[in-house]
Formats: C-alpha cells, structure tokens, sequence
C-alpha cells in the first residue's frame, strides 16, 4: 500500500504546490507517484498539463483534481496502485484539508524559517494533531544559517514536533521548473538544488522508517 502525504499550511505562498511537484518528480525516480490537487487554484493542475507536453519529463505521474467527499475514497484508490500520493492543499483550513489531512500518513508542512510563518502554521499543526497524524515540518527558502532560522529549530524541537532535517533553499531553478511542467531533478539533474531536493526526499522517506 503506498504512503499518502498531505502538503498543508494554512499560510498562503509557504510553497505547498512548489514541494509537492518537487518530491513528486524526485520521488518517481524510485518509485511510482501520483499527485492529488485539491486546491481550487489549480497550480498543480495546471503544472501537470504542461507537464503533459515537456519533452523533459522523464517520469510519468499522476494528476489528478479532485474535491469534495469523493477525495477519500479516490485517494485509497491511489494508493492501492502507486508508492507515494501526495495531496496539495489550498491555503484554507476547510473540510477538503480535514479530509486531506484525515487519509494522510504524514502531513508536511512547508514553512519559511520565520515566526510568524510557524504561528500561521498553528491551524494546521492542531487540525493534524486532532486527527492524530504524524507530522514533519520542513524549511522552504531557508538561508543556509540565521539567527531566526536558529531560533525557530530550537522553538520546533522545544515542541517535540518534527522537523525535515534538510532544508529547501531560495533557488530560481525550482520555480523555473515548474514553470516548465518539470521538477529540478528533470530540468536541471546535476544541480546543486537537484542534490538539495534529493536530500530533503531522503529524509522525507525515512520517516517512513527502513523499506
Ligand atoms: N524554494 C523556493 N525557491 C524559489 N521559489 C520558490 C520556492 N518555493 C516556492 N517558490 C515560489 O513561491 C511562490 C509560492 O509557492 P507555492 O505556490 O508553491 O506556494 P503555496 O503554499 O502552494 O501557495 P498557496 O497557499 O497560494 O497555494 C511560487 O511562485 C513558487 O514558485
Ligand atoms: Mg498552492
């Protein structure tokens, strides 16, 4: 049966449908992922038909947009056939992001190495914690050190919560990609982002202890 993630943070712009695109594609380079947009934005909707049409797409992936009650059962669906299914969310905390939230076995939540980025994330950290889901923050657009980036680590771990212990970087490669239908380990493989990307997919998959 494969995991389900759900990518969710109540704040809006976090970098929610940028991450799950990202891990998507990295994560087909093992194994086989299918993408869920329950976003009325559509972004990740969007991104999958150019993706449809970019000759650099190396792995085929899954998208599909879905809302209302059927994102339940369509999502055992998915996982009864695929190794990863990741949700995108919209920036709202409504009953589609409970029910997301619900049917995950993890719910990551992108957030930018500030406080008031992590205050903006308690709604979704309370609706994870209520529905009893394991949950993993991860830095999006992280400087490589900050006193604010310290601060935040240390106000995480203070919390018990868990934090990816890799960051994603400020870096035009992964918005130009998907602006392009791709993930960074398609358009620009050897990249120093690629290499970044593939270290927070390895965290990402050790949560999910030994395969
Ligand atoms: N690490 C990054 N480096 C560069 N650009 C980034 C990065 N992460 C996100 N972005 C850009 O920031 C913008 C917001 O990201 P994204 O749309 O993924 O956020 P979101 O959380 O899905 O927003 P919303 O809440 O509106 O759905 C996009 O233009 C995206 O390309
Ligand atoms: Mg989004």
């Amino acid at each position: 049966m494969g995991k389900v993630i759900a990518v969710a943070q109540q704040k809006g712009g976090a970098g929610k449908t940028m991450l799950a695109a990202q891990l998507a594609v990295s994560l087909a380079e093992g194994g086989s992922v299918a993408l869920v947009d329950i976003d009325p934005q559509g972004s990740l909707t969007i991104w999958g038909k150019l993706r449809a049409a970019a000759p650099k797409a190396v792995h085929s992936i899954k998208v599909e947009t879905i809302a209302g009650w059927r994102l339940a059962s369509e999502v055992e669906k998915l996982k009864k056939s695929h190794d990863y299914v990741l949700i995108d969310t919209p920036p709202v905390i409504d009953s589609d992001a409970r029910r997301a939230i619900r049917g995950a076995d993890l719910v990551l939540v992108p957030l930018n190495p500030s406080p008031p980025d992590l205050w903006a994330a308690e709604g979704t950290l309370k609706l994870a914690a209520e529905e009893k889901r394991k949950t993993a923050l991860v830095f999006n657009r992280a400087p490589a050190a900050s006193r604010l980036r310290k601060k935040l680590e240390a106000e995480i771990s203070a919390r018990g919560l868990t934090l990816l212990s890799v960051a994603l970087a400020n870096r035009a490669g992964y918005a130009n990609a998907f602006a392009d239908g791709l993930g960074i380990t398609e358009a620009s493989p050897s990249s120093v982002a690629a290499e970044e990307l593939r270290e927070v997919t390895r965290a990402l998959k050790n949560l999910f202890g030994p395969e």
